[in-house]
């Protein structure tokens, strides 16, 4: 475990508890969190020299929580040392690297794995599986809101921050992953720290559909609440109501064309509004980190993808980045470099 900071415990308790992990150590620049962390799992020996870690031969893998900025080095130093990584979202802090990590994991037969938290949790695993099953019909929209009195970061802004998670999950739950042709976007800084803190991104689907994302740090109110809406149902998830995560609406609105208007060469419209029962599908509670831990084992052992891959990673970078290249322009929409991101 390199990184004990905020997030890093979270993954050391894990792997710790994982029957399929012996955790071996715990690195941080700062012996005494390291230590503190070490303790708290029942005790493990810590260091706070990466490069002693990755010398160890018999350290097979190796989970990186440390800031955005420095994944980059320390998993290229990773996989160069033969370690298998699951790094933190976002992959990278740009995705120049980021492809650089995933053609390197590539190169030497290494698992390279996101750890992008909510595609394992129970609600986005029934939310896939119900849009598989067609339950909801073709996407007609996603919108999903994601704001919070949050940390300002100091690396990055509150896109690279936060849209990891609601992108990731886009990428994971609708049909052929998230691959936008453009994104546009518009962030501001109303405090003048130096870097956007308010965020929304707007990226058309296949079928005139739209994804939205809304991500903001300066929120007194604390809402995590995605609306995916299709031609049969919508589903609206909201992580913040346990006893109710995820709703679907037999509910929506149906068109039905009328005769041609010859004289304009256009069709009316005949809407009519369908207004059935909503229905609450139960989830059990289980700790989305569990399921990560097993799925990077289980990419190891049987020489696959993981769920959450490398590449997966880079096609969330690759909208972050084309939204920075939007927000240059005004807020145009920006064209998604797709080189090495498709599935
Ligand atoms: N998956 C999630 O839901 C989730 C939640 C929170 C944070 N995160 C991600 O986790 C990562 C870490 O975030 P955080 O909030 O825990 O940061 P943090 O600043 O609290 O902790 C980072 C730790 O890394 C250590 N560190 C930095 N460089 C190091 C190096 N070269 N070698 C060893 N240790 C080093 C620091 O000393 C610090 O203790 C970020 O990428 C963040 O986006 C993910």
């Amino acid at each position: 475990m390199i990184g004990a900071g905020y997030w890093g415990p979270n993954l050391a308790r894990n792997f710790r508890a994982s029957p399929d992990w012996d955790l071996s150590a715990i690195c941080d620049l700062d012996e005494e969190r390291a230590q503190r962390v070490a303790d708290s799992v029942g005790g493990v020996p810590v260091s706070t020299s990466l490069d002693d870690v990755l010398a160890d031969p018999s350290i097979d893998a190796v989970a990186i929580a440390t800031p955005a900025r420095t994944h980059h080095p320390i998993v290229l130093a990773a996989l160069r040392a033969d370690k298998h990584v699951i790094v933190e979202k976002p992959l990278a802090d740009e995705r120049a690297r980021g492809a650089e990590m995933v053609a390197e994991a590539r190169a030497r037969g290494l698992v390279l794995m996101a750890d992008h938290t909510y595609c394992y949790t129970p609600a986005v695993l029934k939310i896939r599986e119900l849009i598989a099953d067609g339950f909801l019909g073709d996407i007609l929209f996603v919108d999903s809101v994601r704001i919070n009195l949050g940390l300002i970061q100091p690396d990055v802004d509150v896109f690279w921050d936060l849209a990891p998670h609601d992108l990731s999950i886009m990428d994971f739950i609708l049909p052929g992953g998230l691959n936008p042709d453009t994104v546009a976007a518009h962030g501001a800084d109303p405090l003048g720290t130096g870097k956007s803190c308010i965020g929304y991104l707007a990226m058309p689907l296949p079928s005139g559909a739209i994804a939205h994302v809304h991500v903001n740090w300066l929120s007194p109110t604390k809402i995590r609440q995605m609306v995916i809406g299709g031609t049969k149902r919508t589903l609206v998830w909201d992580d913040l109501n346990p006893q109710q995560r995820l709703s679907v609406y037999d509910r929506g609105v149906d068109l039905a064309l009328q005769s041609k208007d010859t004289s304009t060469d256009t069709r009316a419209a005949n809407i009519s509004y369908r207004l059935g029962d909503t229905w609450s599908p139960a989830l059990p509670e289980r700790e989305a980190l569990a399921g990560v831990a097993a799925e990077f084992a289980g990419a190891i052992l049987e020489r696959r993808e993981p769920r959450t891959s490398g590449e997966s990673g880079l096609r969330v970078l690759s909208v972050l980045e084309a939204a920075a290249g939007s927000m240059q322009n005004g807020g145009a929409p920006f064209p998604i470099a797709t080189q090495l991101t498709q599935r």
